[in-house]
């Protein structure tokens, strides 16, 4: 995309040992450099360099390259990206095709304005009256000046008129489509604009580069969700963006590794506890193109979560569920103690145990299996065979036959049986259709909905009078919900309804095996089921109607779609 000559004008001016240096320790000897790795692990230099030529080379571990190749590694930039940092770097304009430039210019701009907005949060945690609260509740989560400095966390503060942000950008000359654009206004019924974060703690989001693309926001006032997130835009893609990497991108190439939490609060906590190489999601599931990022720098991912959700890979929601063995990722889980997550860890000053965790990480499916294990009696003949033919499931997916006969071998001890009684096992589920790729899985699903399931499954009285709504559930699960409808009426209300025909089967048994006691109300959980089935058609609405014009038809009949589920929303609280 850029001529020769400008990469080779660029080239000229980059000087290779500045630009190692930044990353790792150079070292000189008369005319020569050398580097410790950043490519692999070591501690004496055998990166050597050839600052003339601009090349490098490693005697370790082969890898190679020139300035270009340096920065595409160590920053997860592909070559155009390259280029252009370097460039910037060294002060150079180049020249691209024009398209290209117009494209950049508008990113620019937006990128420009959340990087304004990120200052007018932090001036306002920082000094404003309205933000004693804000800076209450960071002290009581043990976060001190220097960390919210570091991670430039930011208060949006309320106003009566809901528009603090949106009248200090319109003095400051910001038009009103960029903040639009940006994700930090919306345009209310009347044509007002008004600012899209109010009385939440803000976290900036970064993309790659380094360039904030949105915020992730906590409510301090338990009004609407728990975390606001930046919607969806031209800056901010929340499918490929992970919070922290590009602070951690560095430590995460060097020790091969990357470690992944639930949230913000969490990635500082595991920051704080000496490891730099945290990334969490911002306010969905790990899917694909997570992944796709994160194999730029490593191929190695520990999920740290809390216990209770860990085995069932809450994180891994993502509905179709693509195994370890298919993403090509050593997946591995730190068990983190029962209910704790690692902000929690580190609050109650645990941050040892936290660390130790994560150095401690299990392979994702070692990990199943002995969850697995536990949840049987395996000292009865029925609660072992369960547990023969579970664990064997989870073991039929690994296609690698050495690893396959290793993960026999380990159920076959954890459960105290022969490898023979688990190979037999495993070869009747080859013979059965078993499950298939795109199932969804007890792991896939959030807890209120397997809680619904759960409760549905078990038919109580008190539901017999109440309609099911397929909307309830990912979309995945709408026939689940049909067919359980249908059940139900060959089911005397109080009594099971049978799982003979149900599809889902391995999701259903798991959830219908569950030992767990089913919560005592099920009104409650019905209502739970809905909330969040609101919440999430509120938020796609959300999203369609900033693409649209608030002229059109289509305009109008989102809008009153969404007015009717924010009504229901408050029937609902
Ligand atoms: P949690 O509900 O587990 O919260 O959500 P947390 O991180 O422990 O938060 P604190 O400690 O109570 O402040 C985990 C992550 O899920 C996303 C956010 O990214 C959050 O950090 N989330 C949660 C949302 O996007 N929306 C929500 O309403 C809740
Ligand atoms: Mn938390």
């Amino acid at each position: 995309m850029y001529s020769r000559e400008d990469i080779d004008r660029v080239r000229a001016a980059t000087n290779l040992v500045d630009l190692v240096g930044a990353v790792t320790t150079v070292k000189r000897s008369g005319r020569s450099y050398s580097a410790v790795c950043p490519f692999h692990q070591e501690k004496t230099p055998s990166l050597s360099l050839d600052p003339i030529r601009g090349l490098y080379h490693c005697f370790g571990c082969g890898k190679g390259g020139d300035v270009y190749t340096f920065v595409q590694e160590t920053q997860g930039l592909d070559f155009n990206e390259a280029v252009e940092f370097l460039a910037r770097q060294a002060g150079i304009q180049i020249e691209s095709d024009p398209g290209a430039s117009r494209r950049r210019g508008e990113h620019e701009e937006l990128v420009e304005a959340v990087r304004q907005a990120v200052r007018f949060y932090q001036k306002t945690l920082r000094s404003s009256p309205e933000a004693g609260h804000a800076r209450a509740y960071l002290r009581g989560r043990g976060l001190g000046a220097e960390a919210v400095d570091q991670y430039e966390i930011g208060y949006a503060p309320e106003t009566d008129s809901w528009d603090a942000l949106v009248r200090t950008f319109r003095t400051e000359g910001i038009k009103d489509s960029i903040m639009m654009g940006a994700g930090l206004a919306k345009r209310g019924r009347g044509g007002k604009l008004f600012d899209v974060f109010r009385d939440r703690l803000l976290f900036p989001i970064h993309d790659l580069r380094g360039d904030p693309v949105g915020f992730g926001g906590r409510t301090l006032s338990e009004r609407g969700p728990k975390y606001l997130n930046s919607a969806d835009s031209r800056i901010y893609q929340k499918s490929r963006l992970l919070y922290g990497l590009n602070r951690a991108k560095g430590d995460i190439a060097r020790t091969q590794e990357a470690v992944v939490v639930e949230g913000y609060f969490d990635v500082i906590a595991v920051n704080q506890a000496g490891v730099n190489t945290a990334v969490a999601t911002c306010g969905t599931a790990l899917g694909e193109d997570h992944f796709d990022l994160l194999r730029r720098f490593t191929d190695r991912v520990v999920l740290v979560f809390d216990s209770d959700q860990a085995g069932a890979g809450a994180a891994l929601r993502g509905d179709t569920l693509r195994t370890p063995v298919d993403l090509d990722f050593d997946l591995r889980v730190a068990d983190l103690p029962g209910g704790m997550d690692p902000a929690d860890l580190v609050q109650a000053g645990r941050n040892d145990d936290l660390a130790k965790a994560i150095t401690d990480s299990r392979p994702l499916l070692q990990f199943r299996i002995e969850k697995e294990v536990r949840r049987h009696r395996i000292t009865e003949p029925e609660g072992r065979a369960r547990a023969i033919r579970n664990t064997s499931r989870l073991i039929s997916r690994v296609s690698d036959p050495i690893a396959r006969s290793e993960y026999v071998r380990f159920a076959a001890k954890e459960i105290g049986v022969d490898t023979a009684i688990i190979e037999n096992a495993l070869r009747g589920q080859a013979a059965s259709p078993g499950p298939g790729r795109g199932e969804v899985e007890e792991a896939s699903l959030d807890p209120i909905q397997a809680e619904l399931i759960r409760v549905l499954l078990a038919n109580p009285k008190e539901l017999s009078e109440i309609d099911l709504d397929r909307t309830w559930v990912h979309d995945q699960l709408a026939d689940l919900i049909e067919v359980i409808e249908v059940a139900r009426q060959g089911a005397p209300a109080g009594s099971p309804i049978s799982l003979d025909g149900l599809p889902h089967q391995e999701l259903v048994q798991r959830l219908a095996f569950d030992t767990r006691p089913l919560p005592a109300n099920p009104i409650e959980v019905i209502q739970r089921a809905e909330g969040k089935a609101i919440e999430r058609q509120i938020k796609a609405i959300e999203i369609e109607l900033l693409a649209l014009d608030p002229a059109s038809q289509e305009y109008s009949e989102r809008l009153r779609r969404l007015l009717g589920l924010q009504e229901r929303r408050r029937g609902h609280e």
